[in-house]
């Protein structure tokens, strides 16, 4: 199946360089080319070019942009977006003075959803998280990693893995699956942290990797939540059975999670929120992208990340929406680049590339997804039409996502 869309304003995030990952000071080169053509030939992209060397072409059907601009997908590299319910009454809370620590440390947070999760069954569980998906395709994601961990026992982590799987197989995004057992420590297992851990890695690790369900492993390794020595653990155990890590870290305290990441190969370190220079220098020279989450700082009252110092000493940094119950309840990639523009100082070029290929990296995908590159997955959506591409950060609240394409595919909610 061939598909012609023309008349694009700005075709926009171009890249040929064959990179990867966009580090340092190349994160501000967004590449763009006005008046274009793009041709998706079997959900590929196969070519495109200037209107004025467009020709009538043997496409199957043809598109009409009307003079928007036609961006790659973006790809939301952290959520937790197959949950039971919601969590509004913590909500009232924070506004009532609670910390998202406080509210945690009362049997609240994660073991609050892993409750709800206990009781919901496995196919009302995807009906509710195919309505988050829909949602966050409507507003272009086109790739999406899904993590577990609001089951917290064998059985409850494997019915969220097979959610997530299910979507996979189902929804016209791309999905990657990550186990996290080790989100909090089981309301059964209280006061008996290292026996969880055990749990985590002698008996839920194995039954995730027997089923094939996973592509990483992730711990939270903060204040409050898992410690350095037991992340280490579990991501050796992890790597032993074939999961890549991709963890949270430093988002409550300058926590050791950083190192601990690189240390053990992790694809990504995700938060961030406390940063100091070692934990930058830790990062430089490795394989491992900084992942930011505006979208829990802003929602948590907590301070955005050090994105300005990352790109200055040379990292690459990625950026996703953490759509969750208890401190991102939104999976709105626009807003999170329009927050990294607002307050981490991101120029609006950085956080595009920020939202699709870096984050395209941190999910394993690059290759094929994150870019307008001849050969990757045509996965794109096309705005209404705008005066510049800052345009699309600055009125971050203007419906400008006209219409998007998975595939090569026009999506509709018959899809
Ligand atoms: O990324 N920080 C840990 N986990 C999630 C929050 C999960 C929750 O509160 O339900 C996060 O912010
Ligand atoms: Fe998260």
């Amino acid at each position: 199946m061939r598909t012609l869309v023309k008349n694009i304003g700005k075709l926009v995030g171009i890249q040929l360089s064959g990179r990867q990952r966009l580090c340092g000071a190349e994160m501000n080169r967004l590449e763009t080319l006005d008046n274009a053509w793009l041709l998706a030939e079997d959900g590929r992209i196969a070519a495109f070019g200037r209107m004025d060397d467009c020709g009538s072409g043997v496409a199957a059907r043809v598109v009409d942009a009307e003079g928007g601009m036609l961006f790659p997908s973006f790809c939301d590299s952290h959520t937790h977006l197959v949950y039971a319910g919601s969590r509004e009454q913590e909500f009232l809370d924070k506004i009532n003075g609670l910390s998202y620590e406080e509210i945690a440390r009362r049997g609240g947070g994660i073991l609050n959803s892993a409750d709800l999760l206990h009781e919901t069954s496995e196919e009302e569980l995807y009906r509710q998280a195919m309505g988050r998906v829909r949602e966050i395709i409507r507003m272009g994601t086109g790739c999406v990693e899904i993590k577990s961990g609001y089951g917290l026992s064998t059985e409850d982590e494997l019915k969220m893995l097979r959610v997530i799987r299910r979507i996979r197989e189902t929804a016209p995004l791309a999905v990657r699956a990550t186990f996290l057992g080790a989100h909090a420590v089981a309301r059964a297992y209280a006061g008996r942290q290292a026996e969880y851990v055990d749990l985590v890695c002698d008996e839920m690790l194995p039954a995730v990797a027997r089923e094939g369900l996973a592509d990483f492993v992730d711990v939270f390794c903060d204040a409050g939540f898992f410690t350095v020595g037991e992340t280490a653990r579990i991501l050796k155990k992890g790597r032993k059975l074939g999961l890549r890590a991709k963890i949270h870290a430093n988002e409550l305290a300058v926590s050791g999670g950083v190192q601990a990441g690189v240390a053990h190969g992790a694809l990504s370190v995700d938060h961030l929120e406390s940063m100091g220079p070692r934990e930058i220098e830790a990062l430089a020279g490795s394989e491992t992208m900084p992942t930011l989450l505006p979208g829990a700082a802003f929602f948590l009252g907590m301070n955005y990340p050090p994105a300005r110092d990352m790109i200055r000493a040379g990292l690459g940094v990625a950026l996703a929406s953490d759509y969750n119950p208890g401190s991102s309840p939104s999976g709105n990639m626009r807003m999170v680049i329009s927050l990294a523009s607002i307050r981490m100082r991101m120029t609006p070029a950085e956080a595009v590339n920020a939202a699709t290929m870096n984050s395209a990296y941190a999910m394993g995908l690059s290759r094929d997804y994150g870019s307008i590159t001849p050969g990757k997955v045509a996965n794109f959506f096309l705005t209404a039409p705008m005066p510049s591409v800052e345009f699309f950060s600055y009125a971050y609240q203007t419906p400008l996502i006209r219409r998007v394409f998975l595939r090569g595919e026009e999506y509709t909610e018959q899809s």
